[in-house]
């Protein structure tokens, strides 16, 4: 269990890390299931009908801007028809699933706390871990959206900045189906944007306008049950996923309690219910 130094050596000086084999093929098929389970009993119609008209696109984001402590359901950008309707069924339409399931649901809040999950965070060094955001990833058959260059702690920012994203892939992760691309020590070169909240909605705050050399992506292909640590600083992103296979992965986002979490960040919790770690 853990990581070793040299492992952890590697994370500081690449800005992620590949851990093969970190969750059970059977675990992987357990937590498919449950998302699957969760996805049918969501009942679309209201989220449909947000996602028909552009005038409504506020709602939109109000459902997404409010989801930081519940459990909701995105779809797939190329999921709809022009006038609204589902191309394909409500299963094979889904985007992800967030962003408390880690919290919420049992299932995902069982797996989130498992003694490996949390030997791992201790030996990043996160002194008192809050687990702040969970995500399940579908990355559907033939229109599993790209998620361009990004770092997470655009989105999940804390001062000082120490948070790690744990991708546990729960299939094959290819180019051909959309598996994650980074750029390796890409995480030195500091934060490029942050995304705040403000009167009105939400804005990016810019630090750093150049573009991101993406020549230097390089794929991060894992077999089924590999866990990829992220650190929140790392550039990354993964392309639309093309092909017959889905790409289904849960994220999981882990900060430190002695670092600042500023209240304008767009994720924010209720205080009867306060993030928690691994207890
Ligand atoms: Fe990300």
């Amino acid at each position: 269990m853990g990581i070793t130094p040299a492992q952890l050596e590697r994370y500081q000086r690449e800005g992620f890390l590949v851990l093969e084999d970190f969750v059970e093929s059977s675990t992987c098929d357990v937590l498919r299931a449950r998302a699957s389970e969760l996805v049918r009993e969501f009942d679309p119609r209201g989220t449909i009908s947000i996602f028909s008209t552009a005038t409504q696109n506020h709602l939109r984001d109000d459902y997404f801007l409010e989801s930081g402590d519940k459990i909701r359901f995105f779809f797939e950008e190329d999921a709809f028809r022009e006038d609204g309707s589902l191309k394909h069924t409500k299963e094979c339409s889904i985007n992800k699933i967030g962003h408390a399931l880690h919290e919420l649901d049992p299932v995902f809040s069982n797996f989130s706390r498992t003694p490996a999950v949390k030997q791992l965070i201790t030996d990043l060094g996160i002194e008192e871990p809050l687990l702040l955001q969970s995500m399940y990833i579908f990355k559907q058959p033939n229109i599993g959206g790209e998620v361009t260059c990004h770092q997470d702690s655009t989105f999940l920012y804390t001062e000082p900045q120490d948070i790690a994203g744990l991708w546990f892939a729960f299939e094959d992760a290819t180019i051909e189906n959309g598996c994650l691309w980074a750029i390796p020590g890409g995480h030195k070169a500091g934060l490029k944007t942050r995304w705040v909240r403000r009167a009105g909605g939400m804005s990016f705050e810019v630090f750093d306008s150049s573009h991101w050399p993406e020549d230097q992506l390089v794929p991060l292909e894992v077999g089924k049950g590999s866990l990829i640590i992220l650190n929140g600083l790392l550039p990354h992103k993964s392309l639309a996923n093309r092909s017959s296979r889905s790409r289904h992965a849960y994220s999981l986002h882990v900060i430190n309690g002695r670092s600042l979490y500023p209240q304008n960040n767009w994720l924010r919790r209720p205080p009867e219910m306060p993030l928690r770690g691994f207890e």
